[in-house]
């Protein structure tokens, strides 16, 4: 059972885990360039559920370019304000806009129909409400565009890795790939012209 499927509160990681999470040697594991340059292209608008300190965010900013923009949202208070830190230090603040959500909304309701690419990286397993996550994200998304969702495969079984896949699909998404990211389960996800 995942614990988000069931309405039930998920564990959600403190936020001191934020700074091993953005620590670079990640790098060696999970490339963030690597993983992220398939779908991330100059000028897009992008969206990083979860961002916590950023691992993904500041990345995602180099690739979007000057003319590009991100939107970083994250639970915690802690994590976005570092994330702001490291945006100012790398001189990115000007492509990054942060938000801190509730638990139970992500606040996004605003970038419907506007986003490029999403990027939801080992944050869903920790949503109360998958369901009501996953459709807002694929509200935001422009049609024919991807989300990319990946979940940690030392917290979450292949099993309910699959329940959120059938999720993503209510909401209207489809597969369209298995990118192969260590230590997780992934899986790109489009949302299809109607
Ligand atoms: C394990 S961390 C992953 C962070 C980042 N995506 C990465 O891979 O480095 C999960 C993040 O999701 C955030 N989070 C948990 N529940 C959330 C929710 N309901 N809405 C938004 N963010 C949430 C946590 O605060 C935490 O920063």
């Amino acid at each position: 059972m995942i614990a988000g499927a069931s309405g039930s509160a998920a564990h959600v990681c403190p936020w001191w885990v934020g700074y091993l999470l953005a620590s670079p040697l990640r790098r060696m594991i999970q490339n963030p360039d690597r993983i992220l340059r398939p779908y991330v292209q100059p000028g897009m608008r992008v969206l990083d559920v979860g961002s916590a300190m950023g691992f993904f965010t500041l990345p995602m900013a180099r690739l979007v370019g000057e003319q590009g923009s991100v939107v970083a949202v994250d639970l915690q208070e802690r994590m976005i304000r570092s994330l702001r830190r490291r945006a100012i230090k790398a001189g990115l603040e000007g492509r990054i806009e942060t938000r801190v959500c509730a638990s139970a909304s992500l606040g996004v309701d605003d970038l419907n129909g506007s986003i490029d690419f999403a990027l939801a990286f080992a944050v869903l397993h920790e949503m109360p409400d998958i369901r009501s996550a996953l459709s807002s994200i694929t509200r935001t998304l422009r049609t024919g565009t991807y989300l990319l969702i990946a979940e940690p495969a030392g917290h979450v079984s292949r099993e309910d890795f699959g329940r959120t896949l059938e999720i993503a699909s209510a909401c209207g998404l489809e597969p369209a790939g298995s990118p192969t990211i260590r230590r997780s389960h992934s899986t790109l996800l489009h949302k299809p012209v109607p």
